[in-house]
């Protein structure tokens, strides 16, 4: 499927001026999402559902088509799932099929990467200095070069990974996406350039309210993924929870709202805090939500 294929749809899912005529965009954004969400009661038990989802989610890839090309995002909240992946006294390490793993990001600081700020860094030191993963399984995207070139190496090390052709677009096994405070996910920030661009797959993006440029993959390669999850923890983060799976509409304030699945399924792993404001969950701590646009 070509990117101008998926373009190519009577459906327009969202209210912004966006530079594509409306009735180009993607037909991987279906009318209804079904959103799943599983709720941890604390840090460590979130960590070790995520860890466990990762695990099922990389078999599950690699029993199917031999490989699993995951992209995983930055931030604090991943870290603990990432030391419990990497922690021979836990379950998962020997579990996962490390071998069958291509691992990527979905965004990056402008950072070399062994600064604090880099989301490698914090992969590396957590996951990938512990677990048996060769360098040609690591995509990083580069943070220490200038954006616009980091974000156009990137695209290019994506279509020779997944022997793109043409304008294919990669379709990731899970993209696992964290919820900043402010509505972002990725690094697609409440109005900023990066929420209108559909054309290409990795762009670089100038985000004046942290006076810095990120660099992030795109909405429509998120949302082409096979599977794709939001983990989220704490109390400062459940109000704009609720308002992006249950508000109003506006991507260009809430930029989380722009993830739409094509498999019309997200799945979100939270913590008790930061579901405080969503629909009780069932006994298994499972909440449903049914979305329509
Ligand atoms: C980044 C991320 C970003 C992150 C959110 C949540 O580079 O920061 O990829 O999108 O997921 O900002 O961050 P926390 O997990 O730190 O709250």
């Amino acid at each position: 499927m070509t990117l101008l294929d998926v373009f190519r749809s009577a459906h327009c899912p969202c209210t912004m001026e966006c530079n594509v005529e409306a009735g180009d965009y993607p037909t991987l954004m279906p009318r209804q999402l079904h959103i799943k969400y599983y709720v941890e009661p604390d840090a460590a038990a979130l960590a070790r559902r995520a860890a466990q989802y990762f695990v099922e989610m990389v078999s599950e890839a690699a029993e199917a088509q031999g490989r699993a090309h995951i992209a995983i995002s930055g931030g604090s909240t991943p870290k603990a799932a990432f030391q419990m992946l990497a922690d021979p006294h836990q379950p998962w390490r020997a579990r996962m099929p490390w071998q069958a793993l291509d691992l990527y990001w979905v965004d990056e600081r402008s950072a070399p990467p062994d600064d604090a700020e880099s989301n490698f860094r914090m992969t590396r030191e957590a996951l990938l200095d512990h677990v048996p993963l060769h360098p040609c399984q690591i995509h990083r995207i580069e943070g220490e070069l200038e954006p616009a070139a980091a974000a156009a190496r990137y695209e290019s090390e994506l279509r020779s990974s997944f022997h793109l052709e043409d304008s294919q677009i990669p379709r990731f096994d899970l993209v696992a996406l964290g919820l900043g405070e402010d509505g972002h996910t990725a690094s697609l920030f409440p109005h900023t350039e990066a929420i209108h661009e559909v054309s290409l797959l990795v762009t670089a993006n100038h985000v004046p309210q942290r006076k810095t440029w990120r660099v992030t993959l795109t909405w429509p390669v998120i949302n082409h993924a096979r599977s794709v999850f939001f983990l989220v923890a704490g109390a400062e983060k459940a109000a704009v929870l609720r308002e992006v799976l249950t508000g109003e509409r506006d991507p260009e304030r809430l930029p989380s709202q722009l993830i739409w699945p094509s498999s019309g399924i997200l799945t979100l792993i939270l913590d008790q805090a930061a579901a405080s404001l969503l629909p009780a969950t069932d006994e298994e701590g499972c909440g449903v939500l049914e979305r329509e646009r």
